[in-house]
């Protein structure tokens, strides 16, 4: 038996430990936000948080996770009545198109923006380099990272605007 704790609760799963983390959450607990792309670690459709940090799930036998802690897409959102900052900014950005690379996109940024609370853009185009998007929305992505960072660029002349007001 395997134990693995999936958005706060316990799990005890009796499964071949070499069965993919990706295939455990889909087919044993119907968490299915989590997406399988590439199996192979190439486009980041299936990522989730192992104690915090972005992991590829398709290519992680759930035995490589045993007694950790895994956060999905569904468990991203502090509570059921509020979203996080990044989900919030991804709907004022209007970044998903057919949306089935958004769950690991948004993984992933919630795994940069937590170890990295105002990140460059070499930064986010570092963190999300292995999240592929077939519908081109890269830089409705990066633009909604910065938002929900709260580090999203000015324009220079309002920011000059700005301070002559403020300094009088
Ligand atoms: S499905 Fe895992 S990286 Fe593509
Ligand atoms: S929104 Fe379609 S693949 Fe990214």
């Amino acid at each position: 038996m395997i134990v693995i704790t999936v958005n706060g609760t316990e799990q005890k799963l009796q499964v071949d430990p070499s069965t993919p983390l990706l295939w455990v959450l889909r087919e044993q607990l119907a968490l299915t936000g989590t997406k399988f792309g590439c199996g192979m670690a190439q486009c980041g459709a299936c990522t989730v948080h192992v104690n915090g940090t972005a992991i590829r799930s398709c290519v992680t036998p759930v035995s490589a996770v045993s007694g950790q802690k895994i956060t999905t897409i569904e468990g991203l959102a502090p509570s059921n009545n509020e979203l996080h900052p990044l989900q919030q900014a991804w709907i004022e950005e209007q970044v998903p198109q057919c949306g089935y690379c958004q769950s690991g996109q948004l993984m992933s940024a919630a795994a940069l923006l937590a170890k990295n609370p105002s990140p460059s853009d070499a930064d986010i185009d570092d963190a999300m380099a292995g999240n592929i998007c077939r519908c081109g929305m890269y830089s409705r992505i990066r633009k909604a990272i910065k938002s929900a960072a709260g580090v999203q660029q000015f324009d220079p002349a309002l920011v000059d605007f700005v301070q002559e007001v403020t300094n009088g």
